[in-house]
């Protein structure tokens, strides 16, 4: 069984979370890296003019800055993000729409302000071809591994 844990964490707090399943998974980390980084500035979401509400107004694809050569080696994904808007950032739609996911179980985790993760999987189910088998905000990590163990990896 390959793992998967693919993450954007433009502030590091999804990261950590990342980190604490790749260790418990024993998964591979990949960190998803806009090929611009975004600035303070660029996440000011309170500036109308601000990059990330252009991006989310225009819809805008974010490339990223490194490919995953080997993703065909994976059966299991983990997708981390924050969550933005009450939803997927745009980088994330741009990463799902680079890979094929067919025959993948994907699992999507999020950290967040205090909005649940609920529209996400919808969002982004017809871009994956493949199941996802369960979303979970992870703004509390004390019940990781009870979840962890309900996924039967
Ligand atoms: C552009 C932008 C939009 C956001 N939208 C929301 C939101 O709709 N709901 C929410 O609870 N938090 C929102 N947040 C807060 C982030 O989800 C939260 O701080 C998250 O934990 C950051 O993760 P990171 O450190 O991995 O980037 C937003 C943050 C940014 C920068």
């Amino acid at each position: 069984m390959e793992i998967l844990v693919a993450y954007f964490s433009p502030t590091g707090t999804t990261a950590k979370v990342a980190r604490m399943i790749a260790d418990e998974v024993k998964g591979d980390l990949f960190e998803i890296k806009p090929d611009k980084p975004y600035t303070e500035a660029d996440l000011r979401w309170t500036n109308p003019l601000a990059r990330c509400n252009r991006e989310k107004l225009l819809k805008k694809d974010v490339a990223s800055a490194q490919k995953i050569v080997n993703f065909t080696d994976y059966n299991v994904v983990f997708l981390g993000f924050p969550i933005w808007y009450y939803q997927e950032p745009n980088i994330i739609d741009t990463f799902v729409k680079g890979y094929d996911w067919t025959g993948k179980d994907v699992i999507l985790f999020a950290t967040s302000g205090g909005s649940d993760i609920k529209k996400v999987t919808a969002s982004l189910q017809p871009l994956i071809k493949g199941e996802i088998v369960s979303a979970k905000l992870l703004n509390k990590t004390d019940n990781l591994s009870a979840w962890l163990d309900t996924l039967a990896l």
